[in-house]
């Protein structure tokens, strides 16, 4: 097998064999392949896209780059959640501890934050002294001893598509569905859970933007899922405006815990019954309704904010989260509806003010974030607050923030906020 008549290959739109993929993939992994070849194989897959069998072949391939989670001695059903990515996207804070409440076992890794799309890692961090790293044997006894345990992911995971993906970055070849679909669900495949939940967002703050698109990728993720043998089940769920109000760490963990006590905001809400009731009926074998109506009465009666208190103690954090950043509010420059906030920008924003990384080494500080005051659809007066910003050592401009606000005089609608749900 020549890796010129690979790449030709599927530049003439014909299917790969799982030989020839496994080859151009182990080839990159252990250098034998260079950057150029597999940046035109990659390119090769932007143009003429791959079937649904290449890339469930192609993520098996990039599954057994890498060692793969055990979770055999935790008993029960284990589900595994993810998101592509979004602004002040804080739904497994709230999500987690709601599920492992209601009896559902998870076993849980996370990624820090990439790009403009916040991270759960660096949210947890915001709390002191929370750990994110922990051995294999520990990580199942805090699943088995209280349902619940969340850690950084580790560079031995998938490690075909730590490689990949980093070149895939510089190389514009990110937003390929199949790529795309793989490189998710290989990592979610060898977290070891048996049933994946999957949070796929649309819209002008997550990385694709049309509903078609979301809709081809979560497609793509259940046959994998499926040809795996787990089934899987994505919900698309709208990301034209930041979740809830908090963007940034610290700022997300606080309403995190106030959606906790059933006190957050609507969309938050919304969304963390939506998932949790599927991650409930798959993992407890029970109607999804059953398992809606557990999920409400777990937030209402406490018993997901306790298990939240009880996830934090175990892994050696204080609930005691102290912001001693600058605070300031941005004021609306006229009356009207907003009818359209710049969700990437925010984003970009925050990530340049600290809350995310611009270079690889930079240090995140928890205390930068924004709080929204209002939303899309929300009435404004002038000179009402549109947002609070928190900032610590750098500055940002105002006319920044209010170009991310349209305000209009007509009435806009509230956009839906689960778009569908694809199994
Ligand atoms: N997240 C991933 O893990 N991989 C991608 O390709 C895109 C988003």
């Amino acid at each position: 097998m020549n890796i010129t008549d690979i790449i030709d290959k599927k530049l003439k739109n014909c299917v790969l064999s799982y030989a020839e993929i496994k080859k151009m993939v182990m080839d990159y992994v252990d250098g034998t392949i260079n950057d150029e070849d597999m940046t035109s194989f990659l390119k090769a897959i932007v143009k003429c896209g791959m079937t649904y069998e290449e890339t469930s072949d192609l993520t098996k391939v990039m599954l057994e780059s890498g060692k793969q989670i055990d979770l055999s001695c935790i008993t029960g059903i284990k589900v595994d959640k993810h998101s592509t990515g979004g602004v002040g996207d804080k739904t497994t804070l709230v999500l987690l501890p709601l599920v492992a409440s209601c009896g559902v076992k998870v076993a849980k890794m996370s990624g820090r934050s990439l790009g403009y799309t916040g991270g759960t890692i660096d949210k947890l961090e915001s709390i002191p002294g929370f750990k994110v790293d922990m051995d294999q044997d520990s990580f199942i006894k805090q699943v088995n001893d209280i349902g619940l345990a969340l850690v950084s992911q580790s560079g031995n995971l998938v490690p075909a598509d730590k490689k990949i993906y980093a070149l895939r970055d510089v190389t514009n070849t990110v937003s390929s569905i199949p790529l795309i679909a793989s490189s998710i669900m290989s990592k979610k495949l060898a977290s070891g859970a048996d049933k994946i939940v999957l949070d796929v967002k649309v819209g002008r703050g997550a990385l694709l933007e049309k509903i078609e698109d979301a809709k081809t990728l979560a497609q793509y993720m259940v046959h994998i899922g499926k040809s795996h043998g787990k089934e899987t089940v994505c919900v698309l769920s709208n990301m034209n405006e930041p979740l809830g109000f908090a963007i940034g760490n610290m700022v997300e963990v606080e309403e995190s815990i106030s959606a906790l006590k059933d006190e957050g905001p609507s969309d938050l809400k919304e969304l963390v019954l939506t998932l949790g009731s599927i991650m409930v009926s798959l993992g407890l074998n029970i109607d999804g309704q059953k398992a809606y109506d557990m999920c409400v009465v777990n937030l209402k009666n406490g018993s997901a904010y306790a298990k939240f208190e009880e996830f934090v103690k175990a892994q050696n954090g204080t609930l005691n989260l102290i912001n001693d950043s600058k605070k300031f509010s941005v004021k609306a420059h006229k009356t009207g509806y907003i009818t359209y906030i710049d969700t990437l920008k925010l984003g970009e924003l925050v990530r340049h003010l600290g809350a995310g990384r611009v270079n690889i080494d930079d240090v995140v500080d928890s205390r930068v974030g924004f709080i929204l005051s209002k939303k899309v659809g929300d009435f404004v007066l002038k000179d009402e607050e549109l947002l609070k910003v928190y900032l610590t050592s750098k500055d940002c401009l105002i006319r920044d923030l209010l170009d991310c606000f349209k305000i209009e005089n007509d009435v806009c609608d509230k956009e839906k906020l689960i778009l569908d749900i694809i199994k």
